[in-house]
């Protein structure tokens, strides 16, 4: 019986995780800039943290965890996200007792939702993501859009927007609670289940609904931004300020409210516009989470950060039709002519290799034409050619296929004779 990957999960197969390689490098040299550090946590973590951080009302929580009880008993769950691992892990090594704050993290990696796939969205993906831990300032909240918009605008997307609204604050959202109870009480018994659970637990949830999302009391729902306190307009108008300054275009969405309770003040999506992207269009989610470090135990610290799947980013890029620049080239070749010298060939290939180059050789006892015909497939920028003729005089041949000159050198000049003509023809 064959076996096949699970359902949302995919292979990522040669010719496409160098995409993926290339992706998490350029990220990476950007939190490197930003002076983030990578913090790296647990795939899995007590069940608790997600219930507490990411709210037990929203759907990752209640509809989409892969939890399971551990041999003795206790509930894990695979994490659906990496902000609640990030504010715990603060927590647990102390980091608001460190003398710089905020805490800058980064991270990259797998998070699991059961979800139903479809394109843009799987069981398990990739996210890179951001955490600003410790500190309150609209200018890490402009910073971290203009950082996540970073990671795009490098890769060359072109077709995005950024999207932004604030939550405002406890008294804003509990103002702006009290008016959406009264909005949805009369009709509830037109919503689902879960938001008829939702009214009183969490209404602002109901928003986000992806069974109600076309009712169209959603469309006419109480804004957020109405029920703002002067303090949480005034940080929103900040953060507005911040972006205008550093000339980051945005556009306000009153209506967006996210799918984790953790938010407050600012939130944050890119989006993708290009024509070629599939239904699902969020790149990339985020916002401040002033709070949660509290709720797992910690101090009063303020957060912001984002998340991005790289699958969606690659979507996004394969809409705009971007090609990465991702270098796949072969230096040497080693040809050995009589299966006498194979393990001469395997020595020279070898110490391609330790001096820095890209190196290969046959290992299916093809006949010298064979093995000109890969190294030429194989784009070889040098071929080495080792006879047992020439390896008696302690001879070898170098030819250089982009001028199609060879030359016969001694076996222990062959490391230098490459660097030597590799530098010619960079320099050339
Ligand atoms: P989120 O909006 O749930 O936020 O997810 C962030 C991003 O992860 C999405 O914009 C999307 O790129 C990607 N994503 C989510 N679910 C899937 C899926 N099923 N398949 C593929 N990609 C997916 C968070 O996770 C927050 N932790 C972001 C954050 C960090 N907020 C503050 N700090």
């Amino acid at each position: 019986m064959k076996i096949h990957i699970p359902r949302g999960t995919v292979d990522i197969m040669p010719g496409e995780s160098e995409k993926w390689q290339y992706v998490e490098h350029v990220a990476q040299e950007i939190f490197k800039r930003a002076r983030y550090s990578e913090i790296r946590t647990p795939i899995f973590e007590h069940t608790e943290l997600f219930q507490k951080g990411v709210g037990d009302t929203t759907d990752i929580v209640t509809k989409e965890m892969y939890t399971f009880n551990d041999r003795k008993e206790r509930s894990m769950t695979l994490r659906p996200e990496g902000t609640a691992s990030v504010a715990r892990a603060y927590v647990e090594h102390k980091l608001f007792g460190q003398v710089n704050q905020p805490a800058k993290l980064f991270y990259c990696g797998p998070m699991f939702r059961y979800e139903r796939p479809q394109k843009g969205r799987q069981r398990q993906f990739v996210q890179i993501g951001a955490e600003a831990i410790g500190v309150q300032d609209p200018a890490v909240d402009a910073e971290m859009m203009a950082l996540a918009l970073s990671i795009y605008q490098e890769l060359g997307l072109k077709e995005i927007k950024l999207v932004i609204n604030s939550l405002g604050d406890k008294t804003s959202r509990l103002a702006h609670r009290e008016a959406l109870i009264a909005h949805f009480k009369p009709s509830i018994h037109e919503f689902c289940s879960d938001c008829q659970t939702r009214l009183e637990k969490n209404p602002l949830r109901i928003l986000d609904c992806k069974v109600d999302h076309a009712h169209p009391l959603i469309a006419t729902a109480p804004s957020i931004i109405d029920f703002l306190t002067d303090e949480s307009l005034d940080y929103y108008t900040q953060v507005k300020r911040h972006l205008d300054v550093i000339e980051v275009p945005y556009v306000e969405d009153a209506t967006m409210v996210r799918g984790l309770d953790y938010y407050n003040h600012t939130t944050f999506e890119i989006m993708s516009e290009s024509k070629g992207f599939g239904a699902i269009t969020t790149l990339c989610g985020g916002g401040r989470y002033n709070g949660l470090v509290e709720e797992l135990g910690g101090p009063a610290s303020p957060g912001v950060g984002f998340a991005m799947s790289i699958e969606r980013l690659l979507a996004a890029l394969a809409a705009e039709e971007i090609t990465l620049p991702i270098a796949n080239h072969l230096d040497v070749f080693v040809v050995g002519v009589g299966e006498a010298v194979s393990p001469i060939t395997l020595k020279l290939t070898l110490a391609a290799r330790k001096a820095g180059f890209t190196a290969e050789r046959d290992y299916l006892s093809k006949k010298v034409k064979g093995q000109f015909k890969t190294a030429d497939r194989e784009n070889a920028r040098f071929v080495v050619v080792v006879g047992e003729e020439e390896l008696a005089e302690g001879l070898i041949v170098i030819k250089d296929m982009t001028t199609g000159t060879q030359e016969k050198i001694a076996m222990s000049d062959y490391i230098a004779t490459l660097q030597k003509k590799q530098h010619e023809g960079e320099t050339n």
